[in-house]
């Protein structure tokens, strides 16, 4: 879209997959590339947006994207890997924006301790269990807190179905519990979701309820969504 929707807005768009480390050489991940929010960091300049890409290891193909971008004079980008440090960068840059969007994949845990030093694999030894703790909620503190009065909030809901529930009714649960403005219902595994060029997301308010439906390239999803949200800026 030309339409400059967003002139005049600072928006943060967190994207790809946080690294949770386990020692020096280890990490627990996911597969998110970083490509959805990628695409809603571009479709937002495009659309005449001030935008901080809170960046967690994406794709190699999605880093040189972004490298060699249009518009970066308008786009921060700040590189993180873990948990704790993109909650850190999205909480500061989204002290001043009018909208925080959350289209990374964030682990909900992580290792207890980190030793300094590589773990070993002893001979005739089974492996160390690792202890888990859980992540702060990084969505849900923004939702709940407000950074900036009248902000728009924004997340994915990463969902597969299973016997206690389709994606919808899971994304419709994590919408409640969460408190955004709006929640991008996103079906994902087996080709779906991560990685891929294309996305196919439902949106919901956060009551639940259906409030949109986009399908394409992930830009495509991207510019669906920032309709939803302008017509909910102040
Ligand atoms: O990066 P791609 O390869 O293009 O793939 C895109 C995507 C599938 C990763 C993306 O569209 C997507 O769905 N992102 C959200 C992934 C996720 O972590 O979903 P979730 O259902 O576990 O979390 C729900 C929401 O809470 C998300 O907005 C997430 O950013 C946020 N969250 C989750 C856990 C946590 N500790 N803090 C959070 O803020």
């Amino acid at each position: 879209g030309s339409v400059q929707d967003l002139a005049g807005r600072t928006v943060v768009v967190s994207a790809g997959g946080t690294r949770e480390p386990i020692d020096p050489v280890r990490f627990i991940g996911n597969r998110s590339s970083g490509r959805q929010g990628v695409a809603l960091a571009q479709a937002a300049l495009a659309r005449g947006a001030t935008v901080t890409l809170v960046a967690a290891n994406l794709a190699q193909d999605v880093t040189d994207q972004v490298e060699a971008g249009p518009g970066r004079a308008a786009c921060t980008v700040v590189r993180v890997e873990s948990t704790a440090e993109l909650r850190e960068a999205v909480r500061t840059a989204g002290a001043d924006a009018d909208v925080v969007v959350m289209a990374a994949a964030v682990a909900d845990f992580r290792p207890a301790a980190t030793p300094d030093a590589k773990i070993k694999k002893v001979p005739g030894q089974g492996p160390a269990p690792i202890e888990l703790v859980e992540n702060p909620d990084i969505l849900a503190e923004i939702a709940h807190e407000r950074l900036r009065p009248g902000q728009v909030v924004v997340g994915f809901a990463a969902e597969t179905g299973d016997a206690s529930g389709s994606v919808l009714d899971h994304g419709r649960t994590k919408a409640r519990r969460k408190g955004a403005d709006l929640i991008a219902v996103n079906a994902v595994g087996s080709g779906r979701g991560f990685g891929t060029d294309a996305n196919d997301v439902t949106v919901l308010d956060g009551a639940g309820d259906v409030v949109g439906q986009a399908a394409g390239s992930k830009r495509e999803v991207a510019d669906a969504l920032w309709d939803a949200v302008v017509k909910r800026l102040p």
